[in-house]
């Protein structure tokens, strides 16, 4: 495409008409998020965008076909930051991005990287971590996964969109130092490491603008410091002025309508905006359909390797479930006779609300992997769950949303125009609501005998949240609810009379209150919002075919209110402080020594690992950390190595350490040993001062450890101080 000879052959209106999106819902790809408008005299198609983080989001059904069209729901982005795997993660990646080619989607919305500032945060399953550092290494593998078969990916939220109470209109207020060292670190690492085609702003305001109308923020930091070269677009209906947008830097106003055009329309002639801004704008629009796969003719296939994709949907969810505990409980022989308690080992919550849910065919509940497998789970207690009422309600709701789409096909309404956002969404918010306060009660007589009859109790904890709310500091969302405190405390009671072990599965979308109850059980396994593999993957680490190897990508607190950012949330409707400034998660627990329930980095092995022979040495711009990791256990096992680094006391404020480089290990047999590498660039050890970046002179000390509270090595490197300007580039200082 000759870009710059189309842009003078295109009237102003044309090219404003590539800014703003085509409005409504997709008609090429149903249930898609949103399109570009196409110009046909000069042969510019338009180009679909879809959701989301875990995979494809589009409608299963459509009008007049029998045929359908069901994607595959991946692991969440907090199960793949859990597992620590770049090329795990890309191959998600790259599942993802076959998905959308088969489909006919041009630029995925994801990944999304906003930090966990609060394990409230109603998308936190959507994101990565706490750490930036981590978020944005992640992020990258992922967008180079997507990329690599031609479809674009897109960060989002840009920047500081991390709860969801008053989204819409909020105002960030950050200091640029905790800006710059956190929040948008992610997303520079991510657009430095993997060059990802587009960025998302977010909806939220930034020090007094809006994300998207904030110059500052687009132009300045995205394209003139960082030298971002893809497409801004705009969060779905987000800010409240246009013009503003296409001012402050965004390509791409989402989903765009015929009234915004219009608007920007009559900017135009009365010279509120420049010719030469749009010229700009237009430009990205026409670099980003030129590398489109529906530019290039590429025609969907519809038929997505499925079954193979299924495959790797649970690899990463197999190594994104953390251990947090395990006393001689796990791993369980096949032989073993399971009492299964809690809905959700029945009906297993795969991922959660919103733009970030995903319609595959089907979810492989734990009851059924573990079945699968050829473990015998106990009927009486799956009967008293399955013929309860409120089994029925969830498998009503399913059957419910299949015969509206069914029915609407045979006719020529079209229900994904407004059938989706308000089906689907209900139907799992339901779910959650349900699910949250459906406490099946079992009888005591019944926990007594299965205690006799059966050889171990798990008990499924399970919580949903989702886009546009944040979760509750209430029983049934953080807290458990007094059912199931009770459950678990009868079910312990009866198992450990009998001398048998009780496991607790977290199938939640972020953390939940668990010091009040985690001494009443052997084991804990944590397996966030894993995909629609997740009774496979649980059965196969249940059953020790795989020793778990995910690490907490956060800080789990003993108290919510422990949290140094809870001090500030919600904020009021109109404003929040983000008052911890660059402590937070892991930098605030451990600067100021306050006790984690499970500290950041941490997750538990069926087996051990050795650290040994650590060596650290500067050589140019970078550290270079070498060490041994050996096996010593019995089982195979995947280790996480994880590099911190403690600077020296300078003129900064610094946080005790933090995360700067981490490698995962391949699988190791019992005695093998792997050569571990991890390079640290020397200004990843900058920090911020208001002007500059500086590493401030000194000795620094490299922490090697399994967890940020488990270091194993430590090694000492002396470095010069040395400064950089917004873009990197050396300066004196
Ligand atoms: C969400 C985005 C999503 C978009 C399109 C918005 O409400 O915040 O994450 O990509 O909708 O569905």
């Amino acid at each position: 495409m000759d870009i710059e000879e189309i842009l003078k052959n295109m009237t102003v209106e044309e090219k404003l008409s590539l800014i703003v999106g085509g409005g409504g819902l997709p008609k090429r790809v149903v249930g898609a998020a949103g399109e570009t408008r196409a110009i046909d005299r000069l042969n510019i198609p338009s180009i679909v965008l879809a959701d989301g983080p875990a995979g494809v989001r589009i409608s299963p059904f459509r009008i007049g076909s029998s045929d359908t069209y069901y994607a595959t729901a991946f692991p969440n982005e907090i199960v793949l930051a859990s597992t620590w795997n770049l090329s795990i993660v890309e191959e998600v990646g790259r599942a993802i991005g076959e998905e959308a080619r088969d489909y006919g989607i041009d630029v995925m919305l994801s990944p999304a990287l906003n930090i966990h500032r609060i394990p409230l945060g109603g998308r936190n399953f959507e994101y990565f971590s706490e750490d930036p550092l981590l978020s944005g290494k992640i992020a990258s593998a992922y967008v180079k996964g997507v990329q690599s078969v031609g479809v674009g990916a897109t960060l989002k939220h840009f920047v500081a969109n991390d709860q969801e109470t008053n989204r819409m209109i909020i105002n960030v207020v950050v200091s640029e130092r905790a800006l710059r060292e956190i929040y948008l670190r992610a997303f520079e690492i991510a657009i430095e490491e993997s060059k990802p085609w587009a960025i998302m702003g977010s909806y939220n305001k930034l020090n007094g603008k809006y994300a998207v109308q904030n110059e500052w923020l687009l132009t300045k930091v995205l394209r003139e410091e960082w030298g971002f070269d893809g497409l801004v677009m705009t969060d779905w209906g987000a800010g409240d002025n246009p013009i503003e947008q296409v001012k402050a830097g965004i390509d791409l106003i989402m989903p765009g309508n015929d009234e915004i055009l219009k608007k920007l329309i009559e900017a135009y002639k009365s010279g509120l905006l420049d010719e030469k801004v749009i010229n700009e704008r237009a430009k990205k629009v026409l670099e980003l359909v030129s590398k489109s796969l529906t530019y290039k003719g590429h025609k969907p296939s519809n038929k997505p390797d499925l079954e193979g994709h299924a495959k790797i949907a649970y690899e990463a969810a197999v190594e994104g479930f953390v251990l947090l505990k395990n006393e001689n409980a796990l791993p369980i022989p096949k032989e073993t006779r399971v009492a299964l308690f809690g809905l959700g080992s029945y009906i297993t919550v795969k991922g959660g609300l919103g733009s970030g849910n995903v319609h595959s065919r089907y979810t492989i509940s734990i009851a059924d992997g573990l079945k699968e497998r050829g473990v015998k789970i106990d009927e009486e207690l799956e009967r008293a769950y399955t013929s309860h009422p409120y089994f029925e309600i969830f498998r009503n709701y399913t059957i419910l949303l299949k015969r509206i789409y069914e029915e609407s096909s045979k006719s020529s309404i079209e229900p994904h125009r407004f059938l989706p956002p308000i089906i689907e969404r209900s139907a799992t918010l339901a779910y959650a609501y349900f699910g949250a306060k459906a406490e099946i009660e079992i009888e005591d007589s019944l926990i007594e005998k299965v205690a006799k009859e059966d050889d171990i109790a798990i008990i499924t904890i399970s919580r949903i949240s989702g886009e546009g709310f944040d979760r509750m500091p209430v029983k049934g969302d953080f807290y458990l609810t007094d059912g199931e405190t009770e459950l678990i405390r009868k079910v312990s009671n009866a198992f450990h009379k009998q001398g048998k072990k009780v496991v607790a599965i977290l199938n939640i979308p972020s953390p939940i209150e668990i010091v009040s109850w985690r001494d009443l059980v052997d084991a804990i396994l944590v397996i966030w919002l894993p995909g629609q593999e997740v009774g496979r993957a649980v059965a196969d680490v249940l059953l020790g075919v795989v020793s778990p190897s995910g690490k907490l990508p956060i800080t789990w607190p003993k108290e919510l209110y422990e949290t140094p950012a809870m001090r500030t949330y919600p904020g009021v409707p109109q404003y929040i402080v983000y008052e911890e400034d660059i402590y937070v998660g892991y930098r605030y627990y451990d600067t100021f020594s306050v006790e984690p329930a499970y500290e950041f980095g941490y997750g538990l092995s069926y087996t051990k690992f050795d650290y040994s022979d650590l060596s650290v040495m500067k050589e140019n711009d970078k550290i270079k950390v070498n060490l041994k990791v050996k096996n010593v256990g019995q089982r195979e096992g995947k280790e996480v190595v994880q590099v911190y680094v403690r600077a020296p006391r300078g003129k900064l404020n610094k946080p005790f350490q933090e995360l700067k480089g981490f490698y995962k290990t391949k699988l190791l047999r019992p005695n093998e040993e792997e050569n571990v590498k991890i390079e640290i660039p020397i200004k990843y050890l900058a920090s911020f001062n208001g002007f500059s970046w500086v590493v401030e002179g000194g000795e620094y000390e490299i922490r090697v450890g399994a967890s940020s509270r488990d270091i194993r090595l430590i090694g000492k490197v002396e470095v010069e101080e040395i400064c950089f300007d917004k873009k990197w580039n050396k300066i004196s200082c």
